[in-house]
């Protein structure tokens, strides 16, 4: 067998790791798309195999089949948990799409207070959070919405993904200074404290709105989330095949109040036509307002 890696061994010389066949890569690539959802296509082997191997070796594993066949034994779903956060990626930042988040502002500044409950309240869903920048954001924006606002309000943000040791940083919300470029000044000053050396962590009454917890995308259906006024959901819908972004976005939206708000990442739907989601026209974002509450039984 042809080695693609090398890596020292115990006795100094370099371990070979063997060269994944398209019979194995189709494996991987089976398992990937069955727990995630995900589609990997064939130019990203090489990313497959880079992460594979280097966890393999990091535990002491010594092919793809003795790998594979762990994580699908009784050991498997803690291993699992580790691998999904090294196949997957974690890309994101601060203020990542600010025209997005502009039609945040609009609707919270618009959105009409509960005579009766005499406040407005937002509840919104960070669906693939990462580490948790994509949250914070949300939460900056509404925070100054409401403020500029000056009714009694209340906000809760719902920040879930499929990668444990992406939720792990984001409930810390400790971030390195250079993360924060995108963050203004005035809100850098209004939401960071300064932590350890080069590093600004989210201010507690940002950090007590958010609740980061795992999900997988691919089980929204199941999940008891309970119902919100915006789903946000970017950079997520490009690793799956067509049909199942639909499905995904379907789900999504039973989820959402009449006239709440369905966030994506603009172009990452092409076409979508659901009964109970209009269009939003915003320049340069893919956004849908659900018209009608749901007739579905067992919502
Ligand atoms: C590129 S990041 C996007 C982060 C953020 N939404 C943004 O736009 O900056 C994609 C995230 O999707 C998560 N992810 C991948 N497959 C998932 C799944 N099946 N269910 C939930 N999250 C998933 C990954 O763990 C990763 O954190």
């Amino acid at each position: 067998m042809k080695s693609v890696q090398n890596k020292m061994s115990e006795t100094g010389f370099l371990d070979p790791l063997p060269e994944m066949d398209d019979q194995q890569f189709r494996q991987w690539m089976g398992l990937l798309e069955d727990r995630t959802g995900t589609v990997l296509p064939p130019e990203r082997k090489s990313f497959l195999v880079t992460n594979l191997g280097l966890r393999m070796r990091e535990i002491g594993c010594r092919n793809y089949q003795e790998y594979y066949d762990m994580l699908s034994g009784v050991q498997g779903l803690k291993e699992w948990n580790v691998l999904v956060d090294r196949i997957t990626v974690h890309e994101t930042r601060f203020f990542r799409h600010p025209l997005s988040l502009e039609l945040v502002h609009d609707y919270v500044t618009h959105k009409p207070l509960d005579q009766s409950a005499g406040h407005v309240s937002v509840q919104v869903w960070s669906v693939a959070c990462s580490t948790g920048e994509e949250a914070y954001s949300l939460a900056m924006v509404i925070d100054q919405a409401f403020k500029r606002r000056g009714d009694a309000s209340y906000f809760g943000i719902t920040a879930t993904d499929i990668s444990p040791a992406s939720l792990i940083t984001g409930r810390k919300g400790v971030y390195p200074e250079r993360r924060l470029k995108d963050v203004e000044p005035g809100l850098r000053e209004e939401y960071f404290n300064q932590a350890e050396k080069n590093h600004y962590q989210v201010d507690d009454y940002l950090r007590k709105r958010i609740c980061f917890a795992r999900m997988n995308v691919m089980d929204i259906v199941n999940e008891p989330v309970g119902k919100m006024d915006i789903i946000y959901c970017q950079n997520l819908l490009i690793y799956f095949d067509r049909s199942t972004r639909t499905e995904i976005v379907t789900n999504m939206a039973r989820h959402l109040l009449p006239g709440g708000l369905l966030i994506l990442g603009s172009g990452e739907m092409l076409s979508m036509e659901h009964p109970e989601l209009e269009q939003i026209q915003h320049p340069r974002v893919l956004a849908y307002r659900r018209v009608k509450e749901s007739t579905r039984v067992n919502e």
